[in-house]
């Protein structure tokens, strides 16, 4: 059976971790790569062709349904949530792609657009929102809330009953302890201890 084909809008580093996930995933045929302008790079993605530019997003979607955002992200989540916004006005479907690698629990929800990771923990109770980056083995302990357009950086830890603000960036190995609270737009640095 033929498999839905999803561009991919933005073709850097994260593209290339991403590309690695649906890959493993093997629930789409990714169709190649959306770059912002032509004067961004043309060569292909990890083998993956360069199929237009922004500008040609609302030609695409007369052909293809499904897009993943693969701009990634340190700082603000506002060019994501942008970019979210316009493919939704295009009525894009933006899947919840998951890493097989991935632990998620079927007591946790998880947002359209948001990307869980190889080796990341989602717990019991937990709730993500849409398009959110949950990167290479985080873990989100049970019950905590994390708002949309919010990246989870590599090995970051969120222990339980946390909330965690939209538009965040949560930096590579920090560590949220049990029931902070933390309110949107923040940039959490990397190895940092949040205990208030
Ligand atoms: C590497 C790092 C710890 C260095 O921090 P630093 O020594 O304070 O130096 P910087 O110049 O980067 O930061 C200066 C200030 O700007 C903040 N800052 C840095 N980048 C920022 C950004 N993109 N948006 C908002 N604030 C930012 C820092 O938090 C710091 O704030 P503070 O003065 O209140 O402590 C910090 O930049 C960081 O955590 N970066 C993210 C690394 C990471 O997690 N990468 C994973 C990518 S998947």
């Amino acid at each position: 059976m033929s498999k839905d084909k999803i561009i991919l809008i933005g073709g850097g580093g994260h593209c290339h971790s991403c590309i690695d996930v649906i890959e493993a995933q093997g629930d789409y045929e990714i169709a190649g790569v959306i770059e912002r302008t032509k004067k961004q790079k043309v060569d292909p993605t990890l083998g993956y062709p360069i199929v237009g530019y922004d500008e040609d997003l609302s030609n695409l979607r007369k052909q293809i349904d499904y897009a993943l955002i693969t701009v990634g992200q340190v700082g603000s989540g506002s060019k994501r949530q942008k970019l979210f916004d316009r493919l939704k006005k295009m009525n894009f479907v933006l899947p919840v792609i998951i890493s097989p690698s991935a632990h998620v629990s079927r007591h946790a929800v998880i947002g359209e657009g948001t990307i869980v990771m190889h080796q990341v923990i989602v717990n019991a109770g937990a709730s993500i929102g849409k398009n959110c980056i949950l990167n290479t083995k985080c873990l989100i302990e049970h019950d905590t809330m994390v708002g949309h357009h919010t990246h989870i950086s590599t090995a970051a830890v969120i222990n339980g009953g946390g909330e965690i603000g939209s538009c965040c960036f949560v930096g590579s190995n920090a560590t949220i302890i049990q029931g902070v609270r933390i309110s949107d737009n923040q940039f959490l640095k990397a190895g940092r201890l949040y205990s208030e």
